[in-house]
C-alpha cells in the first residue's frame, strides 16, 4: 500500500545526521554488491537517484566514474557537495525520481539505493530511470524486501513497506529493460523504532536490468 508521507521534510531535517544513521541501518557491503553487479567502468557517467548524502555517489567517484547526483532534498545534496568539494567529477540536481530532470539516453548507469520505498509511484520512477539510460546502459536498484514494520511509515516516512521482488521484475520489463534479475544481496537493514522497543530487520534485494 502507498502511504502519504512527507519524506522531503524528513530528509531535509536529518541531512546532517544521515551518514551516522545510515551506518547503523545497513552496511557498506550493499554498495559493494551494487557496484560489482553493475561492473562499473572508469570514465563512464552514472546517475545516483535519491543520492542523499552520497553513499553510492562517493563509491562511484572512487571507482573513476563521473556522477550526476539527483535528490529532492537540497539539504541532503548540500552535505554531499561539502564532501566532494573540489572534485570535478560530480554534479548535483534537485529533482524527483518520478520526473528526472535529465534528457533521454545520456547516462551509462543508474543507481537508486533505498530511494524507491519513499517514492509515490515506484513504477513511474523505474521508467524514468530507464529513460535516461543509454542503450546497453544498466539500472541497479537496491531496496527493502516486503515487510510489516508499520512504524517505518510514521517514524521514517517510508511510503512502501518494501517491495515484492516480482513487482520489481514487472516494472523493469515494463520499462523496456532486458536481462532483468532480482535477487538477494545477502544484506539486511536494521532500523530501530524511536522508542527503542522494536527493531525492523529486513532483507535487501538488488534489481538489475539492461536497456
Ligand atoms: C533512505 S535515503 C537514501 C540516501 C542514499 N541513497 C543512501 O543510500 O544513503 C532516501 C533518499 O531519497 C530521497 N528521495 C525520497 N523520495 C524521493 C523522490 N521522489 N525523488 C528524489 N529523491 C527522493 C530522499 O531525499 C533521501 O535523500
Amino acid at each position: 500500500m502507498n502511504r502519504r508521507t512527507d519524506s522531503r521534510e524528513y530528509f531535509d531535517k536529518v541531512a546532517g545526521r544521515w551518514d551516522a544513521m545510515r551506518q547503523t541501518y545497513f552496511s557498506e557491503r550493499v554498495r559493494d554488491v551494487a557496484l560489482s553487479e553493475a561492473e562499473v567502468q572508469r570514465g563512464t557517467l552514472a546517475a545516483d537517484v535519491g543520492a542523499g548524502t552520497g553513499f553510492v555517489t562517493t563509491g562511484l567517484i572512487r571507482r573513476g566514474l563521473k556522477v550526476l547526483a539527483i535528490d529532492e532534498s537540497l539539504p541532503m545534496l548540500r552535505v554531499l557537495r561539502g564532501k566532494t568539494a573540489g572534485i570535478p567529477d560530480v554534479c548535483f540536481c534537485v529533482g524527483s525520481a518520478e520526473h528526472i530532470p535529465v534528457r533521454n539516453c545520456v547516462v551509462d548507469y543508474v543507481f537508486a539505493n533505498m530511494c524507491l520505498h519513499h517514492v509515490a509511484q515506484p513504477a513511474a520512477a523505474v521508467a524514468e530511470m530507464a529513460r535516461i539510460l543509454v542503450n546497453q546502459g544498466t539500472l541497479i536498484i537496491t531496496d527493502l524486501d516486503a515487510h510489516a514494520f508499520e512504524f517505518l511509515v510514521h517514524e521514517r516516512t517510508d511510503r512502501w513497506l518494501g517491495f515484492n521482488r516480482a513487482d520489481l521484475r514487472i516494472w523493469f520489463v515494463q520499462a523496456g529493460l532486458k536481462d532483468v534479475a532480482v535477487r538477494d544481496t545477502g544484506e539486511r537493514a536494521h532500523v530501530p523504532s524511536d522508542s527503542g522497543d522494536k527493531c525492523a530487520d529486513i532483507g535487501i534485494f538488488i534489481a538489475h536490468g539492461k536497456k
